[in-house]
């Protein structure tokens, strides 16, 4: 009974991530030939990502503070973020010790409108934290032009976007100083919890390894080992740590969960990419619902698929959703409070966002994790009646 239940529920975990995680108990946390199951992992994304280096961490949110660090961000500085997200983009610049300016969003994209951003611009201003919010990317030419302009540090938060690219075909990530990703369990590729980063600059990735790793003075941006040699390490007078410091380090079972997603990570991807047009095709040019709009060339990884529900029409944001469960809807979820507007963030950071204020009360976020065509057709399914409905009544 168990075990039909775990497997019902489990079903993203079922290739390599058991044995892996009995290869990590088995060998009592010591690396195999092949490395730490964090090597692996962390050379394999790095790879796919043609980057030089890839660092994991602990948490999406532990990454966004690294990726600060990285760019010497600190008390006193001001760091550009969008409010249509969750506050963990806020929570890693006041981790910083820096202050968060709230820019505003474009009403289509919903992603930051870099024209506002500039407005906000301030002799402190220090860095910009691009968000591609739902799984699509943020226009990074505007981004790099104005990081360029200002010399500003650019952390690329790609907590809910793997494997998107731009009109260019760049992938998320990959432009910007530092990319920062996340493995929390809903997220395209999932440790439970966990993070990594990724840059090309051996120097912000040697700052990035030390601050989540305790500081030891001997790791390297390529490897976070700290007992280089026996005979320094065992000394009393070896001194160990060269800068102040977080154990935001990934335990090696979450690495090897990861590594075993990796390997089929763009099987993963592709589903909820089918999903997400799937609920395109269902919505059509319906004025009640309008999906977040995907710029030409561009290709959205939907880990949620985001739309904007029109409160003109006569009928309720609520009374949508409740309609759309009642069809047998997996549930709709209102986007996150504008990140300002949280209680926690009273009195911390500046900037107003009427647009991305006005834009949070009405979408609508749809789940895109479902396993097989089965799943994703009844979901399209049940859109298309729930528009249906509100259409004749
Ligand atoms: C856009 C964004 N940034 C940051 C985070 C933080 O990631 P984590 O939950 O792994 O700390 C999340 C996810 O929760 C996210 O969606």
């Amino acid at each position: 009974m168990t075990i039909q239940a775990s497997q019902n529920k489990g079903w993203r975990f079922e290739s390599n991530e058991r044995k892996y995680l009995d290869e990590v108990l088995s060998s009592g946390f010591g690396a195999g030939e092949s490395g730490t199951f964090n090597e692996r992992l962390e050379r394999m994304f790095a790879d796919r990502h043609n980057q030089q280096y890839a660092i994991t961490a602990n948490s999406g949110t532990s990454t966004l503070h690294m990726g600060l660090y990285a760019g010497d961000i600190k008390a006193g500085d001001e760091v550009l973020i969008p409010t249509i997200g969750p506050a963990m983009t806020g929570y890693s610049v006041w981790q910083a010790g820096a202050t968060p300016v709230y820019v505003d969003a474009n009403p289509h994209t919903f992603l930051m409108d870099v024209d506002d951003a500039r407005k906000k611009i301030t002799p402190k201003t220090k860095a910009i934290m691009p968000v591609h919010i739902y799984g699509l990317m943020c226009d990074m030419t505007a981004v790099m032009a104005l990081a360029m302009e200002f010399n500003l540090h650019v952390v690329e938060d790609c907590a809910q976007c793997m494997f998107a690219h731009d009109e260019q075909g760049r992938l998320a990530g990959t432009i910007g100083h530092v990319g920062s990703w996340s493995f929390e369990n809903s997220k395209h590729l999932s440790t439970g919890d966990g993070g990594i980063v990724a840059t090309d600059d051996e120097e912000m990735a040697t700052k990035m390894r030390q601050f989540g790793g305790v500081g030891f003075k001997n790791i390297k941006a390529g490897s976070g080992k700290v007992r280089i040699d026996r005979n320094l390490f065992q000394n009393p007078n070896w001194e160990r740590h060269n800068i102040m410091a977080y154990n935001y380090r990934l335990p090696e079972l979450c690495a090897a969960v990861g590594l075993a997603q990796l390997e089929k990570a763009d099987w993963l991807c592709d589903l909820r990419v089918l999903m997400g047009e799937a609920y395109t095709k269902a919505i059509g040019n319906n004025e009640m619902l309008v999906p977040q709009q995907v710029p030409a060339g561009f290709k959205h990884s939907y880990y949620t698929f985001g739309a904007l529900f029109n409160p003109n029409l006569g009928v309720a944001w609520e009374e949508f959703r409740l309609k759309y469960m009642e069809f047998g809807g997996d549930g709709i979820f209102a986007a996150w409070q504008s990140v300002n507007k949280e209680p926690a963030f009273k009195g911390v950071g500046w900037g107003e966002v009427p647009v991305a204020e006005k834009l949070q009360r009405n979408l609508m976020q749809f789940t895109t994790n479902q396993r097989d065509e089965a799943e994703r057709n009844k979901q399209a399914e049940i859109l298309s009646k729930t528009l249906d409905f509100f259409k004749k009544h």
